[in-house]
């Protein structure tokens, strides 16, 4: 039996990738589709990919003409790969000519001239725009605009701050067209909108902008109430619209790998999660302000609680908050999950700076994220005997903000199919955390 194997993304499936497939599986009697994994996109640099990898997948196994299909995670597969299923003929398109060549001192290397005429990135290019007006302009909206930039399909097209001179500077700023007289004049004039005002706002601008029919990207923590969160997880299901949290640590590349490495049983059983996010800021900031939601839980307690929730579920036992304060701000707070099997701790300060790493202990060995962890880029896999230790590289570009945009633009172009790599149940637990805190509900203060 001729085994032949080939590889590629498969975006937009289209007819280039059904005839490469086809004269692939015509140079023997098996055909193997390695189709590249979000992850390894991601980390190479393609940031523009339109479907998941299940989609993608799913496009591939549609043809029947891939007798398996496996997934492409990692520089080096190939050679892996070939050795594993004994694969007689490696084939990909000739845009790719003399690139594979290094192949040949594994099996036969085929290049079959490309289709004319027809590529996911002209497929791409035709998609609609998603035009984006961003409410806020404070500094995470300035990071925003530029790594926006990278990603196909979306456009800032106005921008909204009651505090119209500001506005008018971002705009110059970021050579933005419009500044939006009032929130419903940006409505007008978007698909979708970014919201990066103050915390306390949220729930209200995330709700007038679902009302008026617009899909939401909005800074964490989303909202400070469970109710809230679930009320706008009803209005955004209702109309099909998407609503995302700008958790960015969730979508980057290397964090991705870490969740899943780990759900892979490396480490054993997880019987602990410890994650820092301390940011050192100004007593003046209204990010400090108690009576507007501020301070350090506020601020951070979102990012430590995607590791948490993620490795360990939704269902812990209680939550306990140690918070040493400053002028009825929390500047420092400690909290402890207990689940069934497993404890989760994390620290947060707005006042006070920690080691902002995090470690993640099973019964096999550990995980050790590097500060910031939030920028997951590096990791390691540590056991008992450490020559059995792996480390993990991974890039993370630029400010990071440009893998939750682009999923959240991909989000509202694929429309329902879409998966989320945070669920409504995350998000709706960690905005009763948030309540819970809020509320003084075991919350210790010193
Ligand atoms: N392919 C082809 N003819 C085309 C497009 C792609 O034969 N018109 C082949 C590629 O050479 C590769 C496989 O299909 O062997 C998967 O290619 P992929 O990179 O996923 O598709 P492209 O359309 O080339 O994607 P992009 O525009 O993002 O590079």
């Amino acid at each position: 039996m001729k085994t032949v194997i080939t590889y590629g993304t498969f975006d937009l499936f289209h007819e280039g990738h059904y005839r490469l497939l086809q004269r692939a599986k015509a140079l023997g009697d098996y055909l193997i589709v390695g189709v590249t994994t979000d992850n390894f996109d991601l980390e190479r640099g393609k940031m523009n990919t339109c479907n998941n990898v299940m989609e993608r997948v799913e496009a591939v196994r549609n043809t029947g003409l891939a007798d398996k299909i496996v997934l492409e995670e990692y520089k080096g597969q190939k050679i892996d790969d070939i050795q594993k299923y004994k694969v007689d003929v490696f084939t990909v398109g000739s845009d790719w000519a003399g690139y594979f060549d290094y192949l040949k001192e594994y099996c036969e290397v085929v290049y079959l001239p490309r289709t004319e005429g027809i590529s996911s990135t002209q497929l791409r290019e035709q998609r609609p725009i998603v035009r984006i007006g961003i409410i806020g302009t404070g500094s995470i909206a300035k990071r925003f605009v530029p790594e926006s930039r990278c990603v196909n399909s979306i456009d800032v097209v106005s921008v909204y701050n009651p505090d119209a001179q500001e506005a008018v500077r971002f705009c110059k700023r970021f050579e933005i067209d419009n500044c939006a007289a009032s929130v419903d004049d940006l409505l007008s004039r978007c698909d979708a909108v970014y919201i990066a005002s103050p915390h306390y706002t949220h729930f209200d601008y995330a709700r007038q902008a679902l009302l008026a029919g617009k899909h939401v990207l909005c800074e964490t923590p989303l909202v400070f109430k469970e109710c809230q969160a679930a009320e706008l997880f009803e209005i955004a299901s209702k109309s099909n619209l998407v609503l995302m949290a700008g958790l960015k640590t969730a979508f980057c590349p290397a964090f991705g790998h870490l969740v899943s490495m780990v759900k892979s049983g490396v480490i054993g059983e997880v019987v602990e999660v410890n994650a820092s996010t301390t940011t050192l800021t100004d007593e003046s900031s209204e990010k400090m302000d108690a009576s507007r939601y501020g301070g350090s839980m506020s601020e951070n307690a979102c990012f430590p609680l995607v590791p948490i929730l993620k490795l360990l579920g939704t269902d812990y036992e209680d939550i306990t908050f140690y918070s040493k304060m400053k002028a009825g701000t929390d500047i420092f707070t400690k909290a402890v999950l207990r689940y069934k099997q497993a404890i989760a701790s994390f620290q947060v300060g707005l006042g006070v700076k920690t080691e902002g790493s995090m470690t993640i202990a099973g019964t096999k060995g550990y995980v050790y994220v590097p500060a910031p962890w939030w920028k997951t880029d590096y990791f390691e896999v540590r056991f008992e005997n450490q020559s059995d230790n792996k480390k993990v590289f991974y890039s993370f570009a630029g400010e990071g903000l440009r893998y939750e945009i682009k999923e959240f633009v991909s989000a509202i172009l694929a429309q329902s199919s879409h998966y989320s790599k945070v669920s409504i149940k995350e998000h709706l637990i960690m905005a009763r955390i948030q309540e819970m805190y809020f509320r003084g509900e075991n919350v210790y203060k010193i």
